[in-house]
């Protein structure tokens, strides 16, 4: 008889990309199937959590049992996941959040009438980090950072800015970590250094590791 070690704990979870539209029939993403997240959201749910998944695009249909959130851009999945902050106690950031948005959205399908054109973008906001700001102690925030190099100081960075309580690192030129397959190689950190380096596993697996490393931590007044 398996413990139930999430039961009754309010667990957020963002996941996929956002998609930042430049005309009705366009727009910039980034690369993410939605896997690692959606693992997450099942894997809390069967743990006794009652999740609130908060996504953008994603290639897989949502797990059964969760409140999902549908959301397009950044701006829209900051407001999703602000507006729903009070009430968690965990928040996990696995979507792919696209750093900039085009500053004018055209109204009607732009034609290609020019030989060169510019767009101009602005920098969409960083929700970990407005979470990160406006989280009460006995909340615990999670970010992911899927890196190319420097890992571990890439990671620890973004772990202070963001102020997360854990984040999870990985390497995505690594064969079977990252971007559409059903595997990933992470490293998990918090503030204290390296926590715990986990082998290739499947994204179920690796969010059954994150999550009893959530359970553990949660409630122990930090
Ligand atoms: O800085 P970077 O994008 O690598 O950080 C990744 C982490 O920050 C992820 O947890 C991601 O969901 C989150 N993030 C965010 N808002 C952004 C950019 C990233 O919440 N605008």
């Amino acid at each position: 008889q398996e413990k139930r070690l999430l039961e009754g704990k309010h667990v957020l979870v963002t996941a996929g990309a956002t998609v930042e539209r430049i005309d009705p029939v366009r727009y910039l993403t980034n690369d993410s199937s939605g896997k690692m997240g959606y693992a997450i959201a099942e894997e809390a749910q069967r743990m006794g959590a009652n999740v609130t998944l908060v996504t953008g695009k994603a290639s897989i249909a949502a797990p059964a049992g969760v409140t999902v959130v549908k959301v397009e851009s950044a701006l829209e999945m900051m407001e999703a996941v602000l507006s729903r902050l009070p009430e968690q106690d965990v928040i996990i950031k696995a979507a792919a959040v696209a750093d900039y948005r085009p500053a004018e959205q055209a109204e009607h399908k732009i034609k290609k009438n020019e030989d060169e054109m510019t767009m101009r973008l602005v920098k969409n906001p960083d929700i970990a980090q407005a979470v990160g700001e406006r989280k009460k102690p006995s909340q615990l925030l999670v970010g992911f950072a899927a890196e190319t190099q420097h890992l571990e100081t890439f990671a620890q960075e973004k772990l202070k800015k963001k102020r997360c309580d854990l984040l999870v690192a990985n390497d995505v030129t690594m064969e079977g970590a990252g971007f559409g397959t059903d595997t990933n190689v992470v490293r998990i950190y918090d503030s204290g250094g390296l926590v715990e380096a986990l082998p290739l596993m499947s994204k179920g697996q690796v969010a059954a590791r994150l999550l009893a490393l959530v359970a553990d931590r949660l409630g122990k007044g930090r």
